[in-house]
């Protein structure tokens, strides 16, 4: 196990630009972020597109450490949201910590008062059964009726001003959240409005709380799920007339935790002695769900969801266990055991005769998967991925793959040598005159100059080099979701 990552200081090696020779060199990318930032200009290498035009918003765990105590898992950094806006050719960059209650708090006090992931809870039994998680807004972000959120899957949304990043502070949006508000939110085009859920915790059982936003009007809870056990759920997926959920069982080490003796992520482990819960929600008729249980698998991310023919058809990240857990954590020791093994599958759910079919779509390990907002809810031929280069060893994801669902098979594209890519987002083309014609944009991390930039792929010649990169003059922590909000929407 290596050292945490710190910040040097001016006089360090590390700051001289000489790499630590016991690290894996994408270890650094762990030091916190060197210094928040409104936009600044960022050094274009290559030609921007001229119609790219709108912000790329990226939302990560920032640091790994408060009051002098380590974090114990890369979940645990307080978020940072950083931004690229490209305008002209020209692109700049912001970069600012999401100011939660939780993070003030603990700042006034100088020490740890909330529970964590992956972090030991401060304080005695009685006062971990009653602390809240630490509201870390840390991963995701969602873009609603002009307005920016950065999410974290047991907490409320925090909103950050999209145009210099400052923290505006917590919110129930308008008292529709009770509890919390998950990290997904899905966009149902079709239906002019984004649905979210968020897990409450009873003795024993949850509720889901299921939330319907329109793109223009009040938001609503559309109804409420109860679930027979206590479970970790990350994420859903929608179609234009279903909310589908997929449960895995989870074995939660709750006395571990209480007792402080363990943690939520060295302890949970998938449940093999029950099965995935299968949740088709109708969203016109929320009380009648289909539920049906299938095979024990554990998943992060759904990829797309459309109906075919009276099947719900899904793509997802499958994982036959829940060790991706343990490499998650893993990472921030920079000493890696546990290799990915998360796989591209293609679900197709017969509501009627409450069956699940499950077909492998690629042979190598992959995550955050993303399709094209404009293909949601629809039967998209391409999606893209982060993957592992079989050559790369245990190391984080250092390339991108496109696969082509209608025949095309999988292309892949590494960004260069020690560098590590984040999950892709699509832009469309102006005018684009086909699914793929856009740009695939990544925040990088170049563990050879410490520094991170988005690079610019042209998504139909998506194995050439990239169009254009756009440099930050420092790195940014690796990030765990974004999205693309297109110029005059931000
Ligand atoms: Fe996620």
């Amino acid at each position: 196990m290596f050292a945490v990552p710190a910040s040097p200081s001016p006089s360090t090696p590390k700051a001289r630009g000489l790499r630590d020779v016991s690290a894996p060199s994408w270890f650094r990318a762990f030091q916190p972020l060197p210094r928040e930032h409104g936009f600044e200009p960022l050094r274009v290498e290559g030609v921007l597109p001229e119609d790219l035009q709108g912000t790329l918003y990226r939302v990560g765990p920032a640091n790994l450490s408060a009051h002098g105590q380590r974090y114990g898992h890369w979940f645990d950094g307080d978020g940072a949201v950083s931004a690229v806006r490209f305008a002209g050719r020209t692109a700049h960059g912001a970069t600012r910590f999401v100011e939660t209650e939780h993070r003030a708090h603990e700042r006034r006090e100088g020490k740890m008062l909330y529970g964590r992931y992956g972090t030991v809870i401060p304080g005695g039994p009685l006062h971990r059964l009653r602390v809240p998680s630490y509201n870390a807004a840390n991963t995701a972000l969602m873009h609603w009726q002009d307005r920016l959120f950065a999410l974290h899957e047991q907490s409320h949304p925090t909103e950050v001003d999209p145009d210099d990043l400052h923290t505006l502070g917590e919110t129930d949006l308008h008292g529709l959240v009770p509890r919390v508000f998950s990290a997904h939110p899905r966009r149902v085009p079709s239906r002019n409005a984004t649905y979210n859920f968020g897990a409450r915790y009873g003795p024993g059982f949850m509720w889901l709380d299921l939330f319907e936003l329109p793109d223009v009007g009040a938001a609503r809870r559309l109804g409420t799920l109860k679930l027979p056990g206590l479970t970790l759920l990350h994420d859903f997926i929608a179609t234009d007339r279903y909310l589908v959920f997929l449960v895995p069982p989870m074995k939660l080490p709750l006395l571990r935790m209480v007792l402080g003796l363990g943690t939520l992520a060295d302890g949970i482990a998938l449940d093999t002695s029950r099965g995935t819960e299968v949740i088709v929600v109708p969203i016109d008729d929320p009380e009648r769900p289909v539920r049906f249980t299938v095979d024990p698998f554990f998943l992060w991310h759904f990829a797309n969801a459309f109906e075919e023919r009276g099947h719900i058809v899904l793509d997802i990240v499958r994982y036959a266990d829940a060790s991706i857990n343990l490499l998650l954590g893993e990472f921030i020791t920079g000493d890696l055991k546990h290799p990915p093994m998360g796989m591209l599958h293609r679900l197709r759910i017969d509501p009627v005769r409450q069956h699940l079919s499950s077909e492998q779509r690629w042979d190598r390990p992959c995550e955050f998967p993303h399709l094209s907002s404009e293909q949601s809810c629809r039967d998209g031929r391409y999606l893209y991925l982060l993957s592992n280069s079989p050559e790369g060893g245990l190391q984080p994801p250092d390339q991108l793959a496109k696969v082509d669902h209608h025949g095309g098979g999988v292309e892949t594209v590494s960004p260069g040598p020690g560098q590590y890519p984040s999950e892709p987002v699509f832009v469309p083309r102006r005018g684009a005159t086909g699914e793929d014609d856009g740009y695939l944009l990544t925040l990088v991390y170049d563990s050879r100059r410490h520094a991170s930039h988005v690079a610019v792929f042209d998504a139909r010649r998506f194995t050439r080099a990239p169009l254009a990169r756009v440099w930050f003059d420092h790195h940014l922590p690796f990030t765990v979701h974004g999205l693309w909000v297109p110029r005059g929407r931000g």
